[in-house]
């Protein structure tokens, strides 16, 4: 299972997190009629401009204002900026559902063990 989109603006948020996302458009995803559930995945994101794959923590939902669900991946080892590059994502292990954190320490905390387990996992 994978999809692929361009990368496109986020909040910002999960830089001030400490833990930046790459966001991508959803054309491809809704095209496809796909139904995942949504929550967190240990996974690999591909760079389409040269090949390469990384690890990644691949968010799916929870759903913006105009109802489509948002797609999103901490992409382990990249540092560049990829503003506008083509990804494909593959969602690979279904970890935890989406959860509404009372403070940033505790969702702080959450990511931390879900890259823990993602660096882990033999993807
Ligand atoms: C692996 C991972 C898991 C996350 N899990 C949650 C979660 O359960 N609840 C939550 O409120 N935010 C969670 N976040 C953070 C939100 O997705 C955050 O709002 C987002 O990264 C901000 O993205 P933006 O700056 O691209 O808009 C998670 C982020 C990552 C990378």
């Amino acid at each position: 299972m994978q999809f692929k989109g361009k990368v496109i603006k986020g909040t910002g948020y999960g830089k001030k997190l400490g833990f930046p996302t790459a966001n991508i458009d959803r054309r491809d995803f809704y095209r496809r009629k796909l139904k995942l559930r949504e929550g967190i995945y240990a996974g690999l994101v591909e760079r389409e401009r040269n090949g390469k794959k990384y690890k990644a923590g691949i968010v799916i939902g929870p759903k913006d204002k105009k109802g489509l669900l948002k797609l999103e991946a901490y992409i382990l080892g990249l540092k560049e900026d990829i503003y506008g590059e083509r990804l494909v994502f593959y969602p690979l292990a279904y970890i935890r559902a989406f959860k509404h954190y009372k403070s940033e320490a505790e969702l702080k905390k959450a990511i931390r063990e879900d890259v823990r387990k993602i660096k882990k996992s033999l993807l």
